[in-house]
């Protein structure tokens, strides 16, 4: 099957060209001026921006927490990715507690396959450290699931010590992975839940408070401190503070290989949204909690500088009723999480491109070339070039739309950005050759999502220090 997507502005994140795409199979075989080859399907993409398949590296499909699991499902998640323009994630596997990291990751295989109308790759969580699974760390490398999530929070569910986080470390200075790191000082901010819930504060709003940026900031420079030590590459998640993003960047000043994702609702959403009235505010609770808007202004900085390399979504949603309620009059039994990995693409259009705070190349860049790049999927994902895959998007910027519940399709029963006005949005989407979104319908096919087993963690680039992705 030969596709010719024609008269579209093709944007990577190094090039904006008019030029036409064409697709044979799963691949992308030519881009070109005016190609006249003989094509079973052409998609007329006029004044349409032709944009490579965005890769959404942090999701948190069907995750267990709280006594819950997030919403969305392998199948309805991946949807809703597609809808919204990523037709690539890599989710996170969890390893039950006492049990080795084969079983988890069996575990999420189970979970994706047949589900899966994307391809999918997986990030392994680690909650305790030995010898065995250090050993086992070695074999997920070598299976193509190279990059470990651990936690410096959540004491007594995933929090590791640092000598645990220093050994996993060591670890993958050898083996080639790469250390994510829940960046939040866990120990402090139980003590202050604690107090809070002792003195009668339970709203939703004291989730915000007894988790204060001073604790991101504290344990994202510990993080770095270790995996300097540790003479290795170190990736912060879901980054949410100025001080957080300082600790980042002082070690990217001085030429440490730390990086760092950031996510829309740390640049949209803030801790008014956390006290919203009644019990609204649960609908917000997420970790790190969202901050005052200062923020927000501080982190599309660090995009523009490059000290954020890419923006994740860490969707992980939770209905309203009957699961975020379960912590009415106790915010520590909110399931912690928003949803998101339908709206990123458009969100960061919006708030990126459309106010002029970075380039179109940029966004690409930050939505699919350094994440696929990041976590060993680049030049296969996150790139349009003759042998990639021809995973697609094909992205109208003219058209104003509103984000709402009732028209979204991630599994739950509320939207973040309830009533927002957007601008742009994605009409043909397509993985490896097969349009799954057209004309408002999905033609996805569940299970045609495909496992990707991950390259090594190679190291990216030296930082750089002059102003990557600004517009002016
Ligand atoms: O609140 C969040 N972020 N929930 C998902 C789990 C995690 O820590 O990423
Ligand atoms: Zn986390
Ligand atoms: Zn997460």
């Amino acid at each position: 099957m030969k596709t010719l997507i024609k008269n579209g502005t093709v944007v990577t994140a190094s090039d904006t060209s008019k030029a036409d795409v064409l697709v044979d199979g799963e691949k992308v075989v030519a881009i070109g001026t005016q190609l006249e080859a003989r094509a079973d399907q052409t998609l007329d993409a006029e004044g349409r921006l032709v944009m490579p398949g965005a890769v959404d590296v942090h999701t948190h499909m069907e995750l267990p927490f709280g006594g819950t699991f997030a919403s969305d499902d392998f199948a309805t998640g991946t949807a809703a990715a597609a809808w919204g323009g990523t037709t690539t994630i890599v989710d996170f596997a969890v390893q039950t507690f006492g049990q080795s990291l084969r079983q988890g990751l069996d575990q999420w295989h189970q979970k994706a396959q047949g589900k899966a109308h994307i391809d999918y790759g997986f990030h392994m969580i680690v909650r305790e450290v030995n010898d065995s699974i250090l050993k086992e760390m070695d074999q997920l490398v070598r299976e193509g699931v190279p990059s470990f999530k651990l936690f410096m929070a959540y004491p007594g569910v995933f929090m590791l010590d640092d000598a645990s986080i220093f050994r996993a470390m060591s670890r993958t200075a050898e083996n080639g992975g790469l250390i994510m790191m829940h960046a939040e000082n866990g120990g402090a901010i139980d003590v202050l839940v604690k107090r809070y819930l002792e003195a009668g504060k339970g709203d939703p709003i004291n989730h915000g408070l007894t988790r204060p940026a001073s604790m991101e900031g504290e344990a994202t420079g510990r993080a770095i401190a270790l995996a300097r030590l540790a003479e290795v590459a170190v990736y912060i998640v879901h980054l949410s503070s100025k001080e957080a993003l300082d600790a980042v960047r002082e070690a990217r000043d001085d030429g440490a290989p730390a990086f760092a994702e950031t996510c829309p609702q740390y640049l949209y959403l803030s801790l008014e949204d956390l006290g919203r009235p009644g019990f609204e505010g649960a609908k917000y609770v997420c970790s790190p909690p969202l901050r005052p808007k200062p923020h927000h202004d501080e982190l599309w900085k660090g995009l523009v500088q490059d000290d954020l390399q890419l923006v994740a979504t860490d969707h992980c949603p939770f209905h309203f009723k009957g699961q975020k309620d379960l912590g009415r009059g106790d915010f520590s039994k909110i399931p912690n999480g928003l949803p998101g990995v339908e709206d990123r693409f458009t969100l960061i259009f919006h708030g990126g491109v459309n106010a002029g705070r970075i380039t179109l190349n940029r966004f690409v860049e930050l939505v699919a070339t350094a994440p696929a790049k990041m976590f060993g999927l680049f030049p296969r994902k996150g790139t349009i070039a003759p042998g990639s895959d021809a995973d697609i998007v094909i992205f109208n910027p003219e058209v104003e739309r509103t984000l709402s519940v009732k028209t979204h399709h991630m599994n739950v029963d509320y939207s973040c950005y309830e009533g927002m006005k957007v601008k742009g949005l994605p009409e043909i989407v397509m993985q490896r050759g097969n349009v799954l979104v057209r004309d408002g319908k999905f033609q996805g096919t569940k299970g045609a999502g495909q496992f990707l087993r991950r390259a090594p963690f190679h190291g990216t680039p030296a930082p750089e220090r002059s102003a990557v992705g600004a517009t002016a």
